[in-house]
């Protein structure tokens, strides 16, 4: 079944959103294997959910296909399979499209689209084996309307591509009861954002930024909204459709 959340994979999960998604989806009774690039970070992380043997914690860069294999095969061994696999582990820049170099964009898509694909194309085989399951790729919403004084070019070449993989594995994992959707955060109060965070709280029109507990009730609708697929779910405040 593609609604079932017992258990759950998140990258990107010793920080800002990802760790929230892990105490809540632990504290709705959901198995856990997280991953984050900093072992020792990642570590404090698992430490801090006080899950016992439901939180198991698998270091590694997303974009290295050997880390996407040890994270479902942490998956298999502790838990049986993989119900809800959340690619979440992102990284955000600020560059000027003329000053943005090839390292640049290397780096975003290695992280952001690599990772995504690489975590993705681990976890289909066994929840194809299970029945079924559900992909959460985390996007953001400046793919679909950019700021005029926030230039992103690089990271979002990389993020468009989220989206597009979303749309795509959509139709084509449909037939194996795996749904696929984009969750497109506004700006959230992690880390990722810094402290300056509440000075852009008039760019969404419900006048606040967004904080993790938003996020994490978007990524537990669609994990179990069993007829969904595809879809983008914009966790913005309103900001894609005005300001
Ligand atoms: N916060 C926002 O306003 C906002 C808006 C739109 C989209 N998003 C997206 O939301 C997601 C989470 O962002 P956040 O705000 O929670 O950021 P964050 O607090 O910086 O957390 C990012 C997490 O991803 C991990 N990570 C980064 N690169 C990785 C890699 N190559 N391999 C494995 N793990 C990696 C980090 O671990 P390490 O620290 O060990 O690297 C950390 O656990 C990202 O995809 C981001 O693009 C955020």
């Amino acid at each position: 079944m593609s609604n079932r959340i017992d258990r759950v994979i998140i990258t990107g999960a010793s920080s800002g959103i990802g760790l929230d998604l892990a105490r809540r989806f632990l504290a709705e009774g959901s198995s856990l294997v997280v991953n984050g690039r900093d072992p020792e970070k990642l570590d404090r992380a698992r430490r801090s959910l006080d899950g016992g043997a439901r939180v198991v914690a698998v270091p590694g860069h997303v974009g290295e296909r050997a880390t996407a294999r040890a994270v479902v095969a942490a998956a298999r061994e502790h838990f049986g399979g993989v119900d809800v696999l959340i690619n979440n582990a992102g990284i955000f820049g600020v560059k000027p499209f003329l000053e943005s170099t090839e390292e640049d964009l290397d780096r975003f898509f290695a992280t952001n689209l690599k990772g995504t694909f690489l975590m993705t194309q681990a976890a289909v085989p066994l929840m194809i084996e299970g029945g079924g399951g559900s992909i959460i790729n985390v996007g953001t919403v400046l793919v679909q309307q950019a700021m005029m004084g926030m230039p992103v070019s690089a990271a979002m070449a990389s993020k468009g591509g989220v989206h597009a993989l979303t749309v795509s594995l959509a139709a084509e994992l449909a037939r194996h009861d795996i749904r696929v959707n984009t969750l497109a955060p506004g700006i959230i109060r992690t880390p990722l954002i810094g402290e300056d965070a509440d000075s852009m709280a008039s760019f969404h029109p419900l006048g606040r930024i967004g904080e993790v507990r938003d996020t994490t009730d978007a990524a537990l609708f669609l994990a179990r909204a069993g007829f969904v697929t595809g879809t983008t779910l914009d966790v913005d405040g309103g900001y894609s459709h005005g300001r």
